[in-house]
């Protein structure tokens, strides 16, 4: 393997399993840890990446029967249960047996949905990752949760299912538009302010256009998955630490709620939820202005926030109250006590809530 790969590797209770990040890598990767002869490997690509990269994938994997690649209209209304259904009785149309594999090559949304089709088809044959976007690489593709949505709401049915490698190839990104560029930033600059100060660090060194150089998106991707790998090593099913990756996500999910999800990104609804936490942290006394001031200076060079969303702050107080992630009617916040450090469960007053709301 070329010196400037880098690679994570991660333990998760007895599985084991590389996250594997550099320019060009794919052809160069051995899959023998993965599973020695597959009799099949399935290749669920996003139709979006396939027209973009179709050569490069094709010859990368070798594949020689085009019959094996599953393009998938990756829109997120296409990640849901009906989708899955059809796509198992494909499989088993091919020949797919136990002893096959997927390869998901694509965002979160095809990252989720060959994840969840892979844990449960045949009682699970393993998938490999290789996320597209500057997202799926931080985020979704690791940690094992993997879902699809129902009309009652997103990511409602789904399990943890380990990948058995992730690959995270940074020549996609060259196409990846600024707003999901963006995503997958407001991401990273979570976990800069979580617990990891040397990415925090490069973030305020650099602005949306020196980020997009190749080096340092590789070197932003391997501490920003290195950080939430081992966050996720320690507490995968999120019955403590885990929890911490909610910063920002409680109130951002509740704005997109609000919105229903229409005019608005995920980055953009979590930047908000990241500029609330932080002023709650700082409400509450744990946080100095200067510290939120930190998150600001990033929010200014990546232009993570629009300030033309309106919401009501009552409206995203109802919405934060049916998160699936709280319950008995609590909303239990991820505050900073100082930054890099978080604590989860945080009870906060609904007085300092509406106040902060109001002010975003
Ligand atoms: N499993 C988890 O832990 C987890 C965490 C966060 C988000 N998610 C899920 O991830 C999904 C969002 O993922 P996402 O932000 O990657 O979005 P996405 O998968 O919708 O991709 C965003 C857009 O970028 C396009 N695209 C993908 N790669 C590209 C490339 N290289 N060049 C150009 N265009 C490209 C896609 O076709 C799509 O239009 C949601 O469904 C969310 O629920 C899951």
């Amino acid at each position: 393997m070329d010196a400037s790969v880098k690679k994570i590797p991660l333990t998760i209770g007895s599985h084991s399993y590389n996250i594997v990040i550099g320019s060009e890598i794919l052809s160069t990767i051995d899959f023998s840890s993965v599973m020695l002869s597959p009799d099949k490997t399935g290749y669920v690509v996003s139709e979006r990446v396939w027209g973009l990269y179709r050569d490069y994938i094709s010859q990368v994997f070798s594949v020689k029967d085009a019959g094996d690649f599953i393009v998938m209209n990756d829109g997120e209304e296409n990640k849901n249960y009906r989708y899955a259904e059809q796509f198992f009785e494909w499989l088993l149309g091919k020949g797919f047996t136990r002893k096959s594999m997927l390869v998901a090559i694509g965002g979160g949304v095809v990252g989720d949905f060959a994840g969840y089709c892979a844990a449960l088809f045949m009682r699970g044959i393993p998938v490999v990752h290789v996320p597209t976007t500057l997202l799926a690489m931080v985020d979704s593709s690791i940690g094992g949760k993997v879902a699809v949505n129902i009309s009652a709401g997103k990511n409602i049915v789904g399990v943890f299912y380990q990948p058995a490698m992730v690959l995270s190839d940074v020549r996609f990104l060259a196409t990846l538009p600024d707003g999901e560029l963006k995503n997958g930033i407001t991401e990273t600059v979570k976990h800069a302010l979580i617990g990891e100060s040397s990415l925090l660090a490069m973030m305020l060194n650099h602005d949306l256009k020196s980020i997009k150089e190749r080096d340092t998106l590789e070197e932003i991707i391997y501490l920003s998955a290195g950080f939430k790998a081992g966050v996720v090593c320690e507490d995968e099913k999120e019955s403590g630490r885990r929890a911490i990756l909610n910063f920002g996500h409680t109130i951002g999910h509740a704005i997109e709620s609000v919105m229903e999800y229409r005019g608005i990104s995920h980055g953009e609804a979590v930047a908000i939820g990241l500029k609330g936490a932080m002023e709650i942290s700082r409400e509450m006394g744990f946080i100095t202005r200067e510290d939120v001031s930190v998150f600001d200076e990033c929010a200014r060079r990546y232009e993570l926030l629009n300030s033309e969303h309106r919401f009501d702050p009552a409206d995203v107080i109802d919405h934060m109250k049916y998160d699936k992630k709280n319950y008995g009617g609590r909303i239990n916040f991820v505050l900073l006590k100082s930054l890099g450090v978080p604590q989860f469960d945080c009870e906060v007053p609904e007085d300092v809530l509406k106040h902060v709301l109001s002010g975003l």
